[in-house]
């Protein structure tokens, strides 16, 4: 695996893998891998002829107050996980390359970055979009990555992707779960033992509401009701959100009659952890893998 820090060596590489023939595929992290991004680095792999995978805590995604400084970082232990896979790229790109003084470029996604995490996020999404088309231009990837497990960054993604015209196809992957359900997560590190229990009531919770909706509810108010009474049942749990939205637009809806996903935002000691379920998956007539 070849270790690339400089943003003129990494568009090097990518323009000799094209002029090869060589299909590339991108995998975005901010590291501190765990096997959700590396279900992703599979997937990738298996899409593609090369994979490169970033690492770069992107300032400008976070807001004032948020965890920016005390990001969990392990260069060592990500470069082995990486290598074990057989990627191809490692980019860790150095902040002040990628914003330099006078830096004044951003993308904005307007309407799919509203609402849910855009709301308690300002600038958030902000901050991703610019930094993920920054890694399409460094990369010139033909395929990226995304988990469904930060679900409205994916469909923001793909919105950007498609109104600015970026000739690359956005592949999503599925939620990867702990054995006791909780969503995998860099910042689960941030949990005490006691607070790692409780927040397993996230994902119980929203499986009590596609139970609901299995069994015939379809007002997403009454589903939402049932998601926010279980999360309500385990105290000093801090709701930011729960919503029920179009699984394709993320617009909001009140009656489920069509691909939809829960989505859920609480505080837990002090830990801003998001969840989802989709309820309803788009039929599609195949699918990769
Ligand atoms: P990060 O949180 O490191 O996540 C990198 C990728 O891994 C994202 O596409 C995210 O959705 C996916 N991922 C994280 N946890 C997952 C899980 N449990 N199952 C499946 N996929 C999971 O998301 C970011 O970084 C940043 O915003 C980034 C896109 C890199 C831009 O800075």
């Amino acid at each position: 695996m070849q270790v690339i820090r400089k943003i003129k060596e990494m568009q090097a590489s990518s323009d000799r893998l094209r002029r090869e023939g060589k299909s590339i595929g991108l995998v975005p992290t901010m590291g501190y891998l765990h096997e959700g991004h590396l279900s992703l680095v599979r997937k990738a792999k298996a899409l593609s002829n090369a994979v490169v995978v970033s690492i770069f805590v992107n300032p400008t995604q976070f807001g004032p107050g948020e965890d920016f400084e005390k990001y969990p970082r392990d260069e060592e232990e990500d470069r082995t996980k990486l290598e074990a896979e057989g990627v191809d790229f490692l980019l860790i790109p150095e902040a002040r390359e990628m914003y330099p003084s006078g830096y004044q470029t951003y993308v904005e996604v307007t309407e799919v970055a509203k609402g849910l995490c855009g709301d308690f996020r300002p600038g958030h999404f902000r901050g991703v979009a610019t930094v993920v088309a920054k890694f399409f231009n460094i990369v010139k990837p033909h395929i990226a990555v995304f988990g469904e497990k930060d679900y409205q960054q994916l469909l923001v993604i793909k919105r950007m992707v498609e109104d600015l015209n970026f000739d690359i196809e956005i592949i999503s992957g599925t939620l990867i779960r702990e054995e006791d359900g909780i969503a995998m997560s860099s910042r689960n590190a941030y949990l005490s033992p006691e607070n790692r229990r409780k927040a397993t009531i996230l994902y119980r919770s929203l499986k009590e509401g596609k139970t609901s909706f299995e069994s015939g509810e379809r007002r997403t108010f009454a589903l939402c009701k049932t998601v926010k009474e279980s999360l309500e049942s385990v105290g000093e749990i801090s709701i930011q959100y729960v919503e029920i939205r179009d699984a394709e637009t993320l617009e909001k809806i009140e009656i489920v009659n069509g691909p939809a996903v829960i989505a859920v935002a609480a505080i837990v000691g002090g830990v801003r952890l998001i969840d989802n379920i989709i309820i309803v998956r788009e039929e599609k007539p195949f699918c990769y893998l």
